[in-house]
């Protein structure tokens, strides 16, 4: 998971101060995952958001902006603290999910024409195929059963629908990065691009893929991409160093905007 700014992350994990790299774990309780959550959310995303998460945002609404289609009906999936569901509240109706009981009563205390449905994904019932994009950002690295996950999301779609994904990227976090180990109660299972592909294949037709928000503090990668070398070279070349390192897959967060293959529909 992830993310604040200088590729420090806000979560669990990276709070707990321990360095290594994405691992097998043993699952932990849901209410263990849950607790760890509903801390995570109060502290970070409810707080504030950071490059990582305003990047995302902007790519899910340009995505959506191209669809050209009003009255969409939106679920996003792992919702956290419904931060990003105003803005798809632009393009439809929504419905938000999240393990993070507390977290989605105080988003419903401020979205109220958003509908909240606090639990495990998992075990939730939603319609299938009653939506027409799913929206998740940054949740599959952190369930047990990430194909069961993608399946799952792919039955809420309508054939045809899209999928709005954002997910970090392993090599990323792990090579150009320090993070620290997951807080206790959460799980981490980064993916990276390939893995990624080969989850979506079974149910999805991927229509873009792109690494965003590129993050370095490891040596010597921080040497080009640091919070001080970072806005001088925005100064000097606007955006272009962001996107040359993004196109080199230096990106934080894989995004990817898919669609569900229609039914008779070859991989
Ligand atoms: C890294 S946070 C991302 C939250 C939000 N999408 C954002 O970008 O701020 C991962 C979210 O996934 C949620 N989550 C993890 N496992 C879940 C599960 N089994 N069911 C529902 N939500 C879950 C957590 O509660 C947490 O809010």
């Amino acid at each position: 998971m992830s993310n604040q700014e200088g590729g420090a992350s806000g979560d669990p994990a990276e709070r707990a101060g321990r360095d290594t790299s994405s691992s097998a774990q043993d699952t932990p309780s849901l209410s263990a995952q849950r607790d760890a959550w509903e801390k995570w959310n109060a502290e970070t995303r409810e707080q504030r958001l950071g490059e990582i998460s305003e990047d995302q945002r902007d790519r899910v609404v340009g995505w959506l902006k191209t669809l050209n289609r009003p009255g969409l009906r939106i679920i996003d999936v792992g919702c956290g603290a419904g931060w990003l569901c105003p803005e798809l509240q632009r393009f439809g109706t929504v419905t938000a999910t999240d393990l993070s009981a507390s977290v989605l009563s105080r988003a419903q205390a401020r979205m109220p024409d958003v509908s909240f449905v606090a639990g495990d994904f998992m075990n939730l019932q939603f319609d299938n195929e009653g939506f027409d994009v799913v929206v998740s950002l940054e949740m599959l690295a952190h369930v047990a059963d990430q194909s069961a996950f993608i399946a799952k999301i792919a039955r809420l779609l309508r054939p045809g629908g899209l999928l709005i994904f954002a997910t970090q990227n392993r090599p990323v976090l792990e090579k150009l990065n320090s993070v620290p180990l997951p807080a206790p109660g959460s799980i981490r299972k980064w993916v990276d691009e390939a893995e990624l592909r080969q989850l979506l294949r079974p149910h999805f037709d991927i229509d873009e893929l792109v690494t965003i928000t590129p993050k370095a503090n490891r040596f010597p990668w921080r040497l080009v991409s640091n919070n001080k070398v970072d806005p001088v070279l925005r100064a000097l070349f606007g955006n272009g160093p962001k996107r040359l390192k993004e196109r080199l897959g230096w990106g934080w967060t894989i995004m990817t905007l898919a669609h569900k293959r229609e039914a008779g529909g070859h991989e």
